[in-house]
């Protein structure tokens, strides 16, 4: 099939490559032209493992194109993907710019009829939304369809995700457009739900938001087991055996972050209040998980409370291990309240630190490796559960730090054990 995908961000390139490698011929549009020219090349301009790869070998058996003209994207074209970005508004809402910009383009550039599909998370009812912006700026009268068919990939996973994700969502109102779509994923193998356009739109925020819950839920209630002398990993454990509840996504720890749970629990919230009904549930899931992004700084304060001059060694720095992605990582926050009350911060993340520089506060000094990081630090602060960081020896945190005190955010450590190695141990959710 022929295939053109509009926006090359994680979701649209990850989808775009994907799909060829299924077959299909698939061209990725992209306005920035320095992005499609290296993509050109085989060279993917985010992080994700497996991805470099799989682009240069579509594109090398020429069924993976690159281009910034919708003229070339479209032509002959039966199904155009849109996927990009919705970020957050400062009102909250979707900020529907970059959507907008596309509707048009396609209106001004197609010559023959689409199915229109949109992968970006957008609010309910856009669909129905791009279907009027494109037919009110078309010149000449070609029959477009809408299609919902939301992303559900995590960044460091995403084609793992989408060749065995649990579900694929297709939404439309069109019955001959849905059957043509789902033939899309025909050798995907995955269970395929077809809805109606405005439930596949809710049932993207849906899922992440009750992601987001489940986070929130479990960092409260970690909050309590510490002030009552519980262990969190326990209670999680206990819980998720109750398969109505589940195991996965009860890991306690500096909360939520990324790109996704931050921007759509707002953007639900902002749904509801645009036809007024108040999302309650969902403004205590942002509340809390604010609290919880600065949880580890107020852990930091009470055992010391001057932070003057104090160094301090950050192990992690992504939102979430295997991505360089920074947006709304809880490292930022920390880092800037431990530079604000006067400490001297020395960060380490294995691939994300590039990035991190336009987040952090220009003060923070980088290092290469977790050792050189610990080296004569007052104290260490853990912030993502890296695999080299969890694999990373007990003894070598007591032996390189000055003082053997740990902060540990995302409870990489059993506590019996760093406690045999003689280390303060403070972590999320379970005695100290
Ligand atoms: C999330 C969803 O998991 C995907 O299904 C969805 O497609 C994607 O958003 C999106 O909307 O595009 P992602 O943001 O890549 O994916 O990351 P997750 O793996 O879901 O983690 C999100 C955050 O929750 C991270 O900061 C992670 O550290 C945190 N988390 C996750 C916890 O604190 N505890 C957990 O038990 C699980």
């Amino acid at each position: 099939m022929k295939i053109s995908v509009i926006g090359t961000g994680y979701v649209g390139l990850v989808t775009g490559v994907c799909l060829s490698e299924t077959g299909h011929e698939v061209t990725c549009l992209d306005i920035d032209e320095k992005k499609v020219q290296s993509m050109r090349n085989g060279i993917s301009p985010i992080y994700e493992p497996g991805l470099d790869e799989m682009m240069k070998r579509n594109i090398e058996e020429n069924r993976l194109f690159f281009t910034s003209s919708y003229e070339e994207g479209l032509a002959d074209k039966e199904f155009v993907f849109i996927a990009v970005g919705t970020p957050q508004s400062k009102d909250g809402s979707a900020d529907l710019q970059y959507l907008n910009n596309a509707c048009r383009s396609i209106a001004e550039s197609i010559q023959n009829d689409v199915i229109v599909i949109t992968k970006s998370t957008v609010p309910v009812g856009t669909n129905e939304h791009v279907k009027r912006t494109i037919e009110s700026h078309m010149s000449r009268d070609f029959s477009i369809s809408v299609v919902s068919n939301p992303e559900f990939l995590r960044e460091g996973s995403a084609i793992h995700d989408t060749f065995h994700g649990d579900r694929i969502v297709i939404g439309s109102e069109d019955e001959e457009s849905l059957e043509r779509v789902k033939k899309i994923y025909q050798s995907f193998e995955l269970p395929i739900l077809t809805t109606d356009l405005r439930s596949a739109e809710m049932i993207k925020y849906a899922s992440n938001a009750f992601l987001a819950t489940k986070i929130s839920f479990i960092n409260e209630l970690g909050n309590l087991c510490e002030r009552l002398g519980a262990n969190i990993e326990n209670v999680a454990k206990g819980m998720g055996m109750d398969q109505r509840i589940g195991s996965k996504f009860l890991n306690a720890g500096v909360g939520y972050g990324g790109s996704c749970f931050p921007k759509d629990t707002n953007a639900l919230l902002s749904i509801g209040n645009s036809v007024e009904y108040n999302m309650s549930i969902i403004q205590s899931v942002i509340d809390t998980n604010e609290k919880q992004q600065r949880i580890i700084v107020d852990k930091i304060k009470q055992f010391i409370p001057d932070l003057t001059n104090k160094k301090v060694g950050v192990l992690g720095l992504a939102f979430k291990p295997n991505t360089d992605d920074m947006r709304d990582a809880p490292s930022i926050k920390v880092i800037r309240e431990l530079v604000d009350s006067g400490a001297d911060v020395y960060a380490y993340d294995p691939i994300a630190a590039e990035n991190a520089r336009i987040y952090l506060p220009g003060a923070t000094v980088y290092r290469e490796s977790i050792d050189e990081t610990l080296q004569d630090m007052d104290f260490a602060v853990i912030m993502t559960d890296w695999k080299q960081i969890k694999e990373y020896p007990l003894d070598q945190f007591r032996t390189q730090l000055k003082n053997p005190v740990v902060f540990d955010g995302r409870n990489c450590f059993p506590l019996a054990e760093a406690a045999s190695h003689g280390l303060q141990y403070h972590s999320i959710g379970r005695p100290s």
